[in-house]
C-alpha cells in the first residue's frame, strides 16, 4: 500500500507518469510536477488560494478570442516568454541580432508591400522611415528576406484593438532587395499600457505595476536556411525603457530618430537598424513565442 503524505505525493505522481513514451514529454511533465510541488511546500498554499489560482486560469482562457491571446499576455507579464527568448538565442551558433516578444498582437497575414511603401493605412502622426539590411552573421546581405512588421498608431493601440478584423493598420511585409536591404515608411513608434480590462490586467494592479511598454515596433525577419528573427526595436528616451511591463528590452535593440540622416533613402527622420540572422541548424525549432491568436484558437478548437 501507497503511503501518500506531503513529501511522498511528488515521487508517487512522477511515478505514475513514468510510462511516458515521449522522453521530452516525460521530462517536461517530471520537472513541472516536482516544481509545482515544491512551490506549494515553499509557500503552504491553501485550498481557497489554490482555487483562486484556478479562477484565475479560468478567466484567462475565458477572456481569450481569435483575436485576443490572454495566455500570451500572462507568460509575457510572468517573464516567460523573454526566459524563453533568452534560452532560444543561447541555441544559435553564430551571432545573430536577439530576440524580442512576439506578444499578443501579430497577425500572419499582413498585406505584402513593396520597399519604400508605407504601412499606415489610417493612422496619423509622425511618420518616420526605417531602413537597414539583413545580413548573416558576417555581414553578407540575404537577398529577398522576408520582413513582417506591425506597430501600435499615436495612442498606443493595435488595429486589433481598435477596428473589426477586416480593417489592417501599421503592420506589412517586405521583400529585402538583392543584397538584403529594407526600407518603409512608418509611424514614430509609440509607448503603451498592455492590455488591462482583463485578469492579467487585475493582476498587474494588484501588484502596482505601471502596466507600460516603452515605444517599439515588431519585426519577424526570415531567409530561407536561417533562424527565423522575432524581435522588436525601442526607442531609447521613452521614460519606461528600464521597466517594461514584459521585460521585452534588451540593450542592443535600442534605437533612436535621426533628424539628420543624410544615408536616409526617403526625405524623412529615420531609425536606421541592421538586422543579423543566425544559420539554421537540423536541430532549430522556432523561436515564436506565441502566434497569431486566431491561429491558436484554430487548433484548441
Ligand atoms: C506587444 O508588444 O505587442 C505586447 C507584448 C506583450 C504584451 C502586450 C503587448
Ligand atoms: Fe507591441
Amino acid at each position: 500500500m501507497q503511503v501518500i503524505d506531503e513529501k511522498t505525493i511528488t515521487d508517487a505522481a512522477v511515478a505514475q507518469m513514468s510510462g511516458t513514451p515521449d522522453p521530452r514529454l516525460r521530462q517536461i511533465m517530471e520537472s513541472l510536477v516536482r516544481h509545482l510541488h515544491d512551490f506549494a511546500r515553499e509557500v503552504d498554499l491553501t485550498a481557497e488560494e489554490w482555487l483562486e489560482g484556478i479562477r484565475f486560469l479560468t478567466a484567462v482562457g475565458q477572456k481569450c478570442t481569435a483575436h485576443r491571446q490572454e495566455f500570451i499576455l500572462l507568460s509575457d507579464t510572468l517573464g516567460m516568454s523573454s526566459l524563453i527568448n533568452q534560452l532560444h538565442d543561447k541555441r544559435a551558433t553564430d551571432d545573430a541580432t536577439k530576440s524580442s516578444l512576439l506578444g499578443p498582437f501579430y497577425r500572419q497575414d499582413a498585406p505584402m508591400l513593396k520597399l519604400g511603401d508605407s504601412i499606415i493605412t489610417r493612422s496619423k502622426g509622425a511618420e518616420v522611415v526605417f531602413y537597414g539590411r539583413v545580413t548573416d552573421a558576417n555581414g553578407k546581405g540575404l537577398p529577398n528576406a522576408l520582413v513582417q512588421i506591425w506597430e501600435p498608431d499615436e495612442t498606443g493601440n493595435y488595429d486589433l484593438q481598435k477596428h473589426d478584423p477586416s480593417v489592417m493598420d501599421l503592420r506589412g511585409c517586405f521583400h529585402a532587395d538583392a543584397e538584403g536591404r529594407y526600407y518603409f515608411r512608418g509611424l514614430c513608434p509609440t509607448g503603451y499600457m498592455i492590455p488591462m480590462d482583463g485578469p492579467v490586467g487585475d493582476m498587474i494592479r494588484a501588484q502596482r505595476r505601471h502596466g507600460y511598454r516603452p515605444a517599439h515596433i515588431h519585426f519577424v525577419i526570415g531567409a530561407p536556411g536561417y533562424r527565423e528573427l522575432v524581435t522588436a526595436l525601442y526607442m531609447e528616451d521613452d521614460s519606461h525603457i528600464d521597466s517594461d511591463t514584459v521585460f521585452g528590452v534588451v540593450e542592443s535593440l535600442i534605437t533612436k530618430v535621426n533628424h539628420n540622416d543624410l544615408n536616409a533613402p526617403l526625405p524623412l527622420p529615420s531609425i536606421h537598424y541592421d538586422f543579423q540572422l543566425a544559420r539554421a541548424t537540423a536541430k532549430d525549432q522556432s523561436g515564436r513565442v506565441g502566434a497569431d491568436p486566431s491561429q491558436i484558437t484554430a487548433k484548441a478548437s
